[in-house]
């Protein structure tokens, strides 16, 4: 199967990044499908940190050639930002890096529209990144949204002009007056335009063409998904959650590829639980513990810089995301950071009502409260660079989870460099027998 997806399992920022990185020599194509900059993915690199917002983690690979599908929601400022990080950074980028004509663009005043949008929920808000990714989402579900492919066209002008007069109209809508607006509006728009003719310049395929066709000739693509199951649109805990599909289906239809191509699927999760922005968060812990966690894990947003709430790992969460995404292995990330606690606490089910489950509540305020295992902690040596050198609490911790999921961990992420990861050897039969 030519078609790998990987994506994450909880609630975003799961090291994904990385561990696509450290995957992407195997492949001939990392392909991004969902989501957009309120995205961060962060990659170190022989010392030196990048971190990537629409651009495929695969870039650092001189032999892979990175694509941002259909599915993707663009800003070409931020784009524009990334491309001249990279090529100072040294990275060559020629007929590397291939865009979908169909991906919707996010324009000054979807910008200007999530902010609005937030402030009116008040106390209900979502926490967005506010980086325009739900009004952008919006216009292409209403129809009305431009394309990437657009910026060609004759009248691309007159386009953006129209959908822009009717986003001040709806600004109103929400209390927003020019003088809330128009310092911002006059900078984003000043960069949107003076972006545009570089965006011209980047090489747009029909990704859908393209992907099936390097299928067909038995390239090797990898689907790179944002942010996490738990913050799907149609499966998250709604409406706490971004405005696209995170899981395995977002690669189909952000790519255009049919399930026939797919392969394996790499659920990434993390030893513990982080969420950014509001909604439930079961295992949710504050004070000492959930600061030295935050400050080990250096758990601020790489998009925002806000600080990531904290909490222990939920497996009726990871089940729940590996039975949607149909994941074939797991990546465990950030077993560094749990490193000398002298015991960790494992959120095996939930209560709910007074009941025993491991079912996902509907309601995004249901009481759940989570029922926990507590096992013995781990501090790790210098020297944990194999599987057999990891302590004997981690590797106790990972066949708990493997058992509780009952899927193979095949890589533990031991810090954020590329070079701290560790391949699980699979057992050979004659092992098992
Ligand atoms: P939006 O997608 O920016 O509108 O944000 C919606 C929710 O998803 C907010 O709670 C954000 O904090 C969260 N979110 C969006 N992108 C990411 C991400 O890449 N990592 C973690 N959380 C994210």
């Amino acid at each position: 199967m030519a078609v790998d997806v990987l994506l994450g399992l909880q609630w975003g920022d799961e090291g994904k990044g990385k561990i696509v990185d450290v995957l992407g020599h195997r492949y001939d194509v990392v392909a991004r499908f969902q989501g957009g900059p309120n995205a961060g993915h962060t990659l170190v690199i022989e010392g030196r940190k990048y971190v990537l917002h629409q651009i495929p983690s695969g870039i650092f690979h001189p032999g892979t050639v990175c694509l941002i599908g259909n599915g993707v929601v663009l800003n070409p400022v931020i784009l524009q930002q990334e491309l001249a990080a990279l090529r100072a950074a040294g990275v060559d980028l020629s007929q590397r890096l291939l865009l979908s004509r169909r991906i919707h663009l996010i324009l000054p005043t979807h910008r200007l529209l999530d902010k609005a949008q937030e402030a009116s929920k008040g106390a209900a808000k979502i926490g967005s990144t506010l980086r325009g990714i739900g009004p952008t989402y919006q216009d292409k579900m209403a129809r009305q949204g431009i394309r990437l492919g657009e910026v060609h066209l004759p009248d691309f002008a007159q386009r953006y002009a129209a959908i822009k007069a009717q986003h001040l109209r709806m600004l109103t809508m929400y209390g927003f007056g020019p003088a809330d607006f128009a310092d911002d509006l006059k900078e984003w728009e000043g960069l949107f335009e003076a972006c545009l003719p570089e965006l011209r310049e980047l090489t747009l395929v029909d990704s859908e063409v393209y992907l099936n066709q390097a299928s067909a000739e038995g390239k090797r693509i990898l689907a790179e998904g944002a942010q996490g199951t738990l913050l799907d649109i149609d499966f998250g805990s709604y409406p706490f959650v971004t405005s696209s599909n995170t899981t395995v289906g977002g690669a189909i239809n952000g790519l255009g590829v049919p399930p026939k191509h797919f392969g394996s699927v790499f659920g990434v999760f993390k030893a513990y639980c982080t969420r950014v922005g509001s909604g439930p968060f079961p295992t949710e812990i504050e004070g000492d513990e959930a600061e030295r966690l935050r400050q080990a894990g250096a758990e601020f947003g790489a998009t925002t810089g806000r600080p990531r709430r904290i909490g222990w790992i939920d497996i009726p969460a990871l089940k729940y995301a590996c039975m949607l995404n149909g994941v074939t292995e797991l990546v465990m990330t950030k077993a560094d950071v749990l490193s000398g606690m002298d015991s960790i606490r494992v959120c095996t089910a939930y209560e709910l009502d007074g009941e025993v489950t491991e079912r996902m509540p509907f309601v995004a305020d249901a009481q759940v409260t989570p029922i926990y295992a507590d096992v013995p902690g781990w501090t790790l040596p210098a020297d944990a660079d194999r599987y057999d050198r990891l302590p004997e609490g981690l590797i106790r911790y990972i066949e708990l989870l493997e058992s509780a999921l009952e899927l193979p961990i095949r890589y533990v992420s031991l810090g954020a460099d590329r070079k701290y990861i560790v391949e699980k050897p699979l057992l050979q039969p004659n092992v098992l027998f």
